[in-house]
């Protein structure tokens, strides 16, 4: 049983090389392709940080624009895949809509299944990140019983997004440019981080050579637990069950507490021992959203006083647990009007295109194998065989 170095949870093992993302969690720096997100999110787009992850370089204005018909090309869903959504319930969370018409999607393109052949890796890649939006959006009019709305290629990725979720048929939507721009910055932030659980997901399954609609649909049900993308619908549902600043302190000893299974939803990080630069940029957003939308939300009030109150707790600053990217990301959303059970299917969206990057990159590595992690066995040695009547 020496033969093998223990592990779990990877927390010393590297599982590849990559060039896309690098992470320095002590200092709290998040880099794509070696630009801090920092910089990504004030002044790039989306599809400027897509087309960035996919080919490693920011794009000329040519490029971008070209990159951008692209992607628009493949916005639509076969339509006997809203047949598919059909076979849900109305009450079906959308990540359970996202697994499976997502894997659904294998069954849908055979045209571009050999993956050894880069121009169907990219066709697939550019699919993925196309139909996202459209089918998230579906999941959400699915679960309030609106008409889903084919996408309008005359917006941006994620106008179109805002439209395909909000609008009606019945009168026009007009996008709102705050709220296009926060959302926007929104899933640049959540983009890529490298190897991540659902990232090593993606790149697990992709390992075996299944096709990529496969493991992205891998990836998303990764996603979805609470500790990974799960957290950002956990943290909005834990700042409303908190509700007022003077009961936080009751929900901070809570979180201390090592017999109580309650954690701060939204704090924490496997990487970072610092805080997330992600969430700086996010908690920055809230306030401009509820200035551009003339809202404001109680909520907010309670997550920073809770923020304030932990960093000063010595649990926290011994644990070194700050808030990471879903402890804001949940009050924005709620702002612009999604429901938190859409929260996760958001971070889907978003981290689609580092889940292709990563698995693009990762098929065309040279060196590249199946993952196939070993084990140290603790089960019985061998055994013979005991007949029932001697049992
Ligand atoms: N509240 C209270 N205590 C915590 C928390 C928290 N949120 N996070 C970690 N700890 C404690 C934990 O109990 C442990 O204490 P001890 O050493 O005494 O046993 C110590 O800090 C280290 O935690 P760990 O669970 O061993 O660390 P990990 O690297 O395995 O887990 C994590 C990282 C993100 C899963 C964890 O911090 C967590 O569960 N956070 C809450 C969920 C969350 O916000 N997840 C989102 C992650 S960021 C982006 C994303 O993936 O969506």
């Amino acid at each position: 049983t020496g033969m093998f170095t223990y592990d779990p949870g990877f927390t010393s093992t590297a599982s590849c090389e990559s060039a896309l993302t690098y992470i320095d969690g002590d200092e709290g720096v998040l880099l794509h392709r070696g630009y801090p997100i920092g910089q990504l999110a004030e002044h790039s787009s989306f599809m400027e940080v897509s087309y960035l992850l996919l080919n490693g370089e920011l794009p000329s204005a040519d490029e971008l624009s070209k990159f951008e018909t692209t992607i628009t090309r493949h916005t639509m869903l076969h339509e006997q895949l809203a047949t598919f959504y059909r076979g849900f319930r109305r009450d079906a969370h959308p990540m359970a809509i996202m697994c499976g018409v997502v894997g659904a999607l294998s069954a849908f393109y055979h045209d571009s299944t050999d993956i050894s052949d880069p121009t169907h890796r990219t066709i697939s890649s550019h699919r993925l990140i196309a139909k996202m939006p459209t089918i998230a959006a579906m999941a959400y009019k699915y679960s309030v019983g609106q008409p889903f709305l084919y996408p309008d290629n005359s917006l941006s990725y994620t106008g179109n997004f805002l439209r395909m979720t909000f609008g009606v048929p019945a009168e026009p939507y007009v996008v709102n440019p705050v709220v296009e721009k926060a959302l926007d910055r929104i899933f640049i932030l959540h983009a890529d981080h490298e190897q991540n659980a659902s990232t090593s997901t993606v790149r697990l399954a992709g390992s075996s050579g299944a096709n990529p609609f496969a493991c992205i649909a891998a990836g998303i049900a990764c996603l979805w637990g609470p500790a990974h993308g799960g957290a950002n619908e956990a943290a909005l549902n834990m700042l409303h069950e908190i509700g007022t600043p003077d009961k936080i302190p009751h929900y901070i000893e809570r979180a201390k507490d090592k017999n109580d299974p309650f954690r701060l939803m939204g704090f924490g990080h496997r990487v970072y021992k610092n805080y997330d630069p992600r969430a700086t940029v996010m908690q920055k957003t809230v306030r401009e959203v509820f200035e551009a939308l003339k809202v404001t939300d109680p909520v907010f009030e309670v997550a920073l006083r809770l923020e304030e109150m932990a960093l000063n707790d010595d649990y926290f600053i011994e644990k070194k647990l700050f808030p990471n990217v879903d402890f804001y990301s949940g009050v924005i959303l709620s702002a612009i009007g999604f429901p938190t059970t859409m929260f996760t299917a958001l971070f889907a969206l978003a981290r689609t295109v580092g889940w292709v990057a990563q698995w693009n990159e990762m098929i065309s590595d040279p060196g590249q194998k199946i993952g196939r992690p070993r084990q140290l066995y603790t089960g019985p040695t061998q055994r013979d065989y005991v007949p029932l009547d001697k049992r």
